[in-house]
């Protein structure tokens, strides 16, 4: 089965269950301070899995474009990915325990759904700690459905528990199920241990809470979340050892075989796969609304396009092929994910003027290191260079470590491989602290300050339009209670004259007190109505429009102020660039 067709029959199943289908968040989470990416199906439905009305009801199924750049390092290696996409059924309080199993256990085995044989399935469940007990439930649950006792197996909480998504919230057991990938016979016992037992899906029975001081209790609420990642299980059914294997990265491959003038090699190497991997996740990173940068997510999409140029560097590629792969990723997914199409001439702009600067880049950082050798004495006859300095090739120039040694073999130099690995090890427990940073998802809490720098935020947006033009789009939102911070799509520097003007606006709204209220209606009809937002390819869907008096009518989930009259007063602090054709302000409401 192709990634495509499991990804239609996934939705076509949980439909037919009476699930609405929603489109797939962007992979920049909207107002959410706490991280870059939306790294689970989860993620954008937190406010709903906390109790918060969702539009479209409360059996949802979808499939969630993610990002994960924790592992980007590890790239390359046979399973990781970047960018992925994860299959999701959820129950907003509605469904539990059994239906839940039932309908994994239907999708999966069912001869017209996957047809997997029972023989090959296996599962785990939760063993019972000193914070809840072993879940007998779900244990029995798929007894009945028909796994042999051998194949259910109960594990601790690292195997068999989810969330909270931040310190505190919605979390509770899971139970997991395998499909066995090897050739000679299944064995009888499930042993998770076993590598070829492969997890194929991820059932979260949330029922609880986690409390601030550590415990948990009953939710009131109880969710089924679910996850299932696309490339993986597709790789899995085809039998293929990795996602780099499927029709999905082939066309990727063969294009970069042309531009080499090479015939197909029998393996792939971790070169063409970062390559593939790099650049298919930037597409869709950008195609969300992100350029290239040196901060947050744009900082991301830079390195990743980078690094997918040294890589093709060291495959012998010395011609732009960025935009080859891209044009390719763009035709594949468009019919499932619009806004590739939508933004294609951005996108290609975007990549292809970061293909050329890094090229110059690439010879300033060559100069650089001229200059660097050219200062050690002709005397000395160890010639080194240490380990900072090639980390600071490396970190500012994109420097490979490879590349700064082969240049110094050349220059008769060493480098001091392990004073790199010190400074690049210190650079990644940095960075690894920032990936592991947790999510809330929405707002970063429901105080009083945050909703209003919320609904704030909503009368920025307007008066920049009313003032700069229509062209302006939200690219991107982060609120904490100090502060908002806006992106949007402007090209140049907005005078001091004009933000003053959105100043005023923006008080004199304020000053109004006009009401904030919130309607549910289709896509269709928040348009309709003049409604600005993320309309993506939502069609049909349901969704929340906030208005706030005349002034501002916005596609949006909430939470919000409930009169503009609540404020105070509004302060633009800083106007600047994010990254090419972005804007990004931040202001504050002094009360
Ligand atoms: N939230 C669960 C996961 O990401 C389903 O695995």
């Amino acid at each position: 089965m192709k990634a495509f067709e499991l990804r239609q029959k996934y939705i076509d199943f949980f439909v037919s269950k009476s699930h609405q289908e929603i489109k797939s968040a962007p992979v920049v989470p909207e107002n959410d301070p706490t991280c870059l990416f939306t790294t689970a199906g989860m993620h954008p439905l937190v406010p709903y899995l906390s109790g918060e009305n969702h539009p479209s009801g409360k059996r949802l199924v979808d499939c969630q474009k993610c990002i994960r750049t924790g592992d980007i390092e590890e790239v390359g290696d046979p399973v990781h990915l970047t960018f992925f996409e994860m299959l999701g059924n959820w129950s907003l309080g509605d469904y539990f325990k059994a239906e839940a199993i039932e309908y994994s256990f239907e999708f999966l085995s069912s001869p017209e759904w996957l047809n997997i044989p029972l023989n090959k399935l296996a599962v785990t469940v939760f063993a019972g700690d000193e914070n809840a007990p072993f879940d007998e439930e779900a244990y029995d649950i798929w007894k009945q459905l028909g796994i042999a006792e051998a194949r259910i197996a109960k594990c601790g909480k690292k195997d068999n528990w989810w969330g909270p998504a931040g310190l505190t919230g919605p979390c509770g057991p899971d139970t997991e199920m395998f499909y066995w990938t090897g050739e000679n016979e299944v064995p009888e016992v499930f042993d998770p241990e076993n590598k070829l037992w492969v997890e194929i899906w991820n059932d979260v029975f949330m029922q609880y809470n986690k409390k601030d001081d550590g415990s948990y209790e009953a939710l009131i609420q109880k969710n089924v979340d679910t996850g299932m990642g696309l490339e993986r299980v597709t790789a899995i059914l085809q039998g293929k050892p990795s996602c780099y294997e499927t029709e999905l990265f082939q066309p990727l491959f063969a294009k970069l075989d042309q531009i080499r003038g090479v015939d197909t090699p029998a393996k792939r190497t971790d070169s063409e796969r970062i390559i593939a991997d790099h650049i298919r996740a930037a597409v869709f990173i950008s195609a969300d609304g992100i350029a290239p940068g040196n901060v947050d997510q744009a900082y991301v999409l830079r390195r990743l396009i980078r690094r997918a140029i040294r890589e093709a560097n060291k495959l012998g590629i010395d011609k732009a092929f960025v935009l080859d792969l891209a044009q390719i990723i763009i035709d594949d997914y468009q019919e499932a994910y619009p806004e590739l199409s939508a933004n294609e001439p951005r996108i290609k702009e975007e990549f292809d003027i970061e293909e050329k600067q890094f090229a110059e880049t690439l010879v300033k950082g060559t100069r650089e290191f001229e200059k660097l050798i050219a200062k050690v004495p002709a005397h000395i006859t160890k010639k080194i260079i240490s380990g900072k300095k090639a980390f600071f090739l490396y970190e500012t120039y994109g420097f490979p470590l490879e590349l700064t040694e082969d240049m110094a073999k050349e220059n008769g130099f060493e480098v001091d491989r392990n004073g790199f690995n010190k400074a690049y090890k210190k650079h990644q427990e940095m960075s690894r602290k920032g990936a592991e940073q947790k999510f809330k998802g929405g707002l970063v809490d429901a105080s009083e300050q945050t909703t209003s720098l919320h609904t704030a935020t909503h009368l920025l947006q307007q008066a920049l339009r009313q003032q700069l033009g229509e062209h302006i789009k939200q690219r991107g939102s982060n609120i904490t209670a100090d502060r908002l911070r806006f992106d949007f799509s402007h090209d140049e520097k907005v005078p001091r004259e004009v933000l003053d003007k959105v100043e005023f606006i923006v008080n004199d709204v304020i000053e109004q007190k006009l009401p904030i209220t919130c309607q549910e209606m289709t896509i269709e009809e928040a348009q309709l109505e003049g409604a600005i937002g993320l309309f993506g390819d939502r069609y049909g869907e349901k969704v929340k429009v906030y208005s706030i008096g005349d002034f501002s009518k916005e596609i949006c989930g909430g939470p919000h102020a409930e009169n503009t009259g609540e404020l105070g007063k509004f302060k633009i602090k800083k106007e600047e660039s994010s990254s090419r054709g972005v804007r990004r302000i931040k202001a504050v409401l002094i009360k």
